[in-house]
């Protein structure tokens, strides 16, 4: 995927996994999360190995908008209510710290990192963004309500974050991966008895842990059930004033804004995979509205993993799983995310209490509601009798006109044109003359 971070990158080059090896720990997955849990291992003494499917950085990461932040849209008012104040107050003290743990990595290296203020900010209701203000305040941390919004957008209210930053995430992460061992196109087949096999070679581990966006072990966790993946796109243009600060509205399928150097980055969308909309015809509106003078620099659509309860799953697999640990369910706020996600998995691994451990647990209860309405989606694509069908859990493959590739309602697995598998749960190939 070509997108802003990776034009004019020379990312370093890691071999093919070839042989049968051994380490203490495998992280599956060359993202942010991955790298970050790999690098703490390294940095902790652990023999830690890295098989990445692609290239290290060039999957999810390499879309995002690189945004450092604790706001994780309007979430504490609605984590309060859903599971109490101990569990919000962990949920933000843990992504503060990771704020500050991030901040202190990309410090000295040159990755355009900057501080930056992040904004939410409602179009409607003022109330609603009141009562979130409020909520954080009541948590522990300043932020403020607001009546601004960028790009002259007209704002009932908002809830800012100071002291919140933004980088660069394929500079940073190239930083980040030094000294740490990395297969790169080395897609893991099956997990077996510790043992992660590709299709030239296998690591077998003591501990592993699977960063791979979506995990893709479904007899154990069940993380195609209680998960979903969405859609968004994002236009980079220039000529226009850059951003003090990194802004999302609060709507379903909002815009969310950010720049970097004299480049904005402008997305929006929320969508189900084999679900296109035309978000960037609604870019080009807003564009046209509110900064006509605007020139675009490129454009691309990236793909995020949603828990339904707003809180991702980073911790044991499954409740009786003692050495495979997961993190993944971002809810598109990935990049401190994966912080939490390498603090909390290299304390278990090492064996040290983690005070937010629990926050996260993928043990937790699900919400009832939530579950059954992802279930009856899933259910929906997997009766429809149309051919190719997926080769995850078989449900019927939609095909995305705009970018060539077939794509999985289900749970979010996407295919090149030539059946590839761009995207998981799924790990095995389709082939398209079935
Ligand atoms: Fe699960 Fe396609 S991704 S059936």
């Amino acid at each position: 995927m070509e997108t802003i971070w990776t034009k004019g990158i020379e990312a370093p080059v890691y071999p093919k996994l070839m042989n049968d090896i051994s380490a203490d720990a495998l992280v599956i997955g060359g993202g942010m999360a991955g790298i970050l849990c790999a690098k703490r291992l390294t940095d902790a003494g652990i023999d830690c190995v890295v098989l990445e499917a692609d290239r290290v950085g060039r999957g999810i990461t390499s879309g995002t908008t690189a945004v450092i932040s604790a706001q994780h849209s309007v979430l504490y008012s609605d984590l309060i209510s859903l599971f109490g104040r101990e569990l919000a107050k962990g949920y933000l003290d843990s992504n503060l710290k990771a704020v500050r743990e991030l901040s202190e990595l990309a410090w000295g290296v040159d990755c355009d990192f900057e501080m930056r203020p992040s904004l939410m900010y409602s179009p409607h209701s003022k109330a609603r963004m009141e009562c979130e203000a409020a909520a954080v305040q009541s948590l522990g941390f300043h932020a403020e309500f607001t009546s601004g919004a960028p790009l002259g957008i007209s704002s009932a209210g908002g809830v800012l974050f100071p002291d919140m930053a933004q980088f660069h995430p394929l500079k940073f992460l190239m930083s980040v991966a030094k000294g740490v061992k990395i297969y790169e196109h080395s897609p893991v087949l099956s997990v077996k008895n510790m043992s992660a096999r590709t299709d030239s070679g296998s690591v077998t581990a003591r501990n592993i842990i699977i960063a791979s966006h979506f995990p893709f072990i479904d007899r154990r966790g069940l993380y195609f059930m209680k998960m979903r993946q969405k859609r968004e796109s994002v236009v980079a243009v220039e000529n226009i004033p850059p951003l003090r600060c990194t802004a999302v509205e609060d709507a379903e399928k909002g815009f969310f804004f950010r720049s970097i150097g004299n480049v904005t980055l402008i997305g929006c969308g929320n969508h189900d995979p084999g679900h296109e909309e035309d978000d960037f015809s609604k870019i080009a509106l807003f564009l046209k509205n509110h900064a006509p003078e605007a020139r675009e620099v490129c454009r691309w659509v990236n793909q995020d993993c949603f828990t339904l309860d707003e809180v991702p799953y980073i911790g044991r697999y499954y409740p009786a799983s003692t050495n495979i640990f997961v993190a993944t369910g971002f809810n598109a706020w990935g990049m401190t995310t994966s912080m939490v996600a390498a603090d909390i998995l290299t304390d278990a691994i090492l064996g040290c209490e983690n005070t937010y451990a629990k926050v996260f647990s993928p043990d937790r209860k699900m919400l009832a509601m939530p579950l059954l309405e992802n279930s009856l989606h899933s259910a929906a694509n997997l009766l429809t009798p149309t051919l190719p069908r997926c080769t995850h859990l078989g449900c019927a493959l939609k095909y995305n006109k705009r970018e060539h590739t077939w794509d999985c309602p289900c749970h979010g697995s996407r295919f090149a044109d030539d059946g590839s598998v761009i995207t998981g749960p799924a790990v095995k190939d389709l082939n398209i003359k079935s």
